[in-house]
Order: C-alpha cells, then sequence, then structure tokens
C-alpha cells in the first residue's frame, strides 16, 4: 500500500522580498499552492498529498522552501521557490511523491525547477525490531 504524501510549506520564508508588513512571501506560496490544488482536484481523485503550512525548514537562504515527506518513503526538501511561478511545480512534484511506493519519482518526470532546486533528500527512517 501506498502511503500519501504530505506537502509541508514554509510560511516563514522571505524569499528575496525585504523586510515588510505584507504578507511573506512562504505565506504566499502557501496560499497559491492550495489554490493550485483546489483547481486540480476535480480533475483528480485520491492520492494527492496533504498540505500543510509550516515555520522554518532551515533553508531560509534559499528560500522560499518546502519539504515533501511520508511514512516509509524519502523526504525532500526544496528550495528558490517563487510563489507567483512555482507552485504548480511543487504540487507536481508531491504528486508524483505520493504516487511512488518508495517516494522516488523518475527523475526526468520532475518539473524541472525541482530538478535544479533539491536542496537534499534524507532517506527513509528505517525501523528495527528489539529483540
Ligand atoms: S524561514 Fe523558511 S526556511 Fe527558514
Amino acid at each position: 500500500m501506498i502511503s500519501c504524501s504530505t506537502l509541508y510549506v514554509c510560511t516563514t520564508c522571505r524569499g528575496s522580498e525585504a523586510a515588510t508588513d505584507a504578507p511573506r512571501a512562504g505565506a504566499r506560496l502557501l496560499a497559491a499552492v492550495e489554490r493550485e490544488s483546489l483547481e486540480r482536484g476535480s480533475a483528480e481523485t485520491g492520492g494527492g498529498p496533504a498540505i500543510v503550512g509550516v515555520e522554518c525548514l532551515s533553508n531560509c537562504s534559499r528560500s522560499c522552501s518546502a519539504a515533501v515527506a511520508a511514512p516509509g518513503k524519502w523526504t525532500y526538501v526544496i528550495g528558490n521557490l517563487d510563489p507567483d511561478r512555482h507552485a504548480a511545480d511543487i504540487l507536481a512534484f508531491a504528486r508524483q511523491h505520493s504516487g511512488h511506493e518508495q517516494g522516488l519519482p523518475v527523475w526526468r518526470e520532475r518539473p524541472e525547477h525541482i530538478r535544479k532546486n533539491t536542496i537534499a533528500r534524507v532517506p527513509p527512517i528505517l525501523f528495527k525490531e528489539q529483540s
């Protein structure tokens, strides 16, 4: 059984924007991803990732940032996301991740921005039986 993935979007990233009272770029990215998911949702059923806002993924210098994870799968941190340009890319990658048993979407099928801005990937946690 394939476990559904979660797309974590950092809401505190500033991206390249200076400090202002305006909503942060990360918060705008989360809103854009949620909008994109709703628009696609009617055309696709099941298997879509959960979308969760979080504060700081420790990738501030290469923000905006997001991560994709699921139990038993590889975890990815993606950076340099522009809320006006990359919501569809990160959502597409999260859907690919959700649909793969080990969280290893085919490299050439990943959106180009994701291929070029994967900051890290982390193997799934291995559980060991205690004797
Ligand atoms: S504030 Fe977004 S990664 Fe640190």
